[in-house]
């Protein structure tokens, strides 16, 4: 049983310009997302759903200024990306980036090896990522191509899946998942991310904008994210509510207030 905890989390994002002032994105996000939990957040555009998600992994670029993110209570600010990964987070992100010149086959078994500290056996490995691959219908080919380099959107997010299904993080965050699926990747890839909840009692955040994928993956919790923060959580049915409303209730509020 695992437990990210997220309290009162303000996050600033730097700018390319150095001597530019960060810009406050984060104001007071509290969340807890514990092993077989699946939340949803939808909220939207620019509201910083992203820059949580890059918060929790510790890109670099997002600084937090207020506020804790713990797993199991070990303060994961603390910790390098590396040592994230390594203690259960994972990250599949909104959008992948390329890595021209390393293969697929090479760099999963590179983070497979860093996240369970040692390298998986070659021939296991084979088997493992070749039945990994077709449960989610990617071509063999792919192994040998550059990380992402050229990958249809589509592919990309198979890809984020599959990494998901080997290296078996215990709380995964997955951003925008859904997008640029056709309706038969959507189910697949949803088939990928229940077997690795069913399999590993993962706890997911899933971060999107439309509720079909939430028919295929069902929430316990759904959250309305906007301005940096949570302004509502409530079951499954809160998600219906916005794909029929959309954010304006919760979007004069936070103006308002
Ligand atoms: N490096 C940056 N420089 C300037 N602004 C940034 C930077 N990174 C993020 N922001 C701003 O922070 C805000 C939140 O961005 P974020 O990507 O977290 O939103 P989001 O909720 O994921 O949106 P979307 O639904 O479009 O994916 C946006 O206004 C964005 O422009
Ligand atoms: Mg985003």
């Amino acid at each position: 049983m695992t437990t990210l905890e997220i309290r009162d989390l303000h996050v600033n994002v730097k700018q390319s310009d150095a001597d530019a002032e960060p810009i406050s994105i984060l104001k007071g996000v509290d969340l807890t997302v514990a092993s077989g939990e699946t939340h949803a957040i939808m909220g939207p555009n620019g509201s910083g759903k992203s820059t949580l998600s890059y918060a929790i992994a510790g890109h670099p670029k997002y600084e937090v200024t207020q506020g804790s993110i713990t797993l199991d209570g070990e303060d994961v600010l603390e910790m390098s990306v590396d040592e994230r990964a390594r203690a259960g987070l994972f990250l599949a992100m909104q959008y992948p980036v390329e890595v021209p010149g390393v293969s697929m086959s090479n760099f999963l078994r590179t983070a497979a090896t860093a996240v369970r500290g040692e390298a998986p056996k070659l021939r296991h490995w084979v088997k493992e990522t070749k039945e990994a691959m077709t449960e989610l219908g990617i071509d063999p080919s792919f192994s040998e191509r550059s990380v992402n380099e050229g990958f249809s959107g589509g592919e990309k997010k198979r890809h984020e899946v599959l990494q998901l299904g080997l290296l078996k993080p215990k709380i995964a965050i997955l951003d925008e998942t859904d997008s640029g699926l056709d309706v038969d990747a959507l189910r697949i890839v949803s088939e990928g991310v229940n077997q690795y909840k069913e399999r590993e009692n993962g706890g997911v955040l899933l971060i999107t904008h439309y509720t079909r994928i939430l028919r295929y993956i069902k929430p316990d919790f759904v959250h309305v994210f906007v301005a940096g923060r949570i302004v509502e959580s409530a079951g499954p049915e809160l998600a219906d509510e916005l794909e029929e409303n959309g954010y304006v209730r919760f979007t004069s509020a936070a103006t308002a207030g």
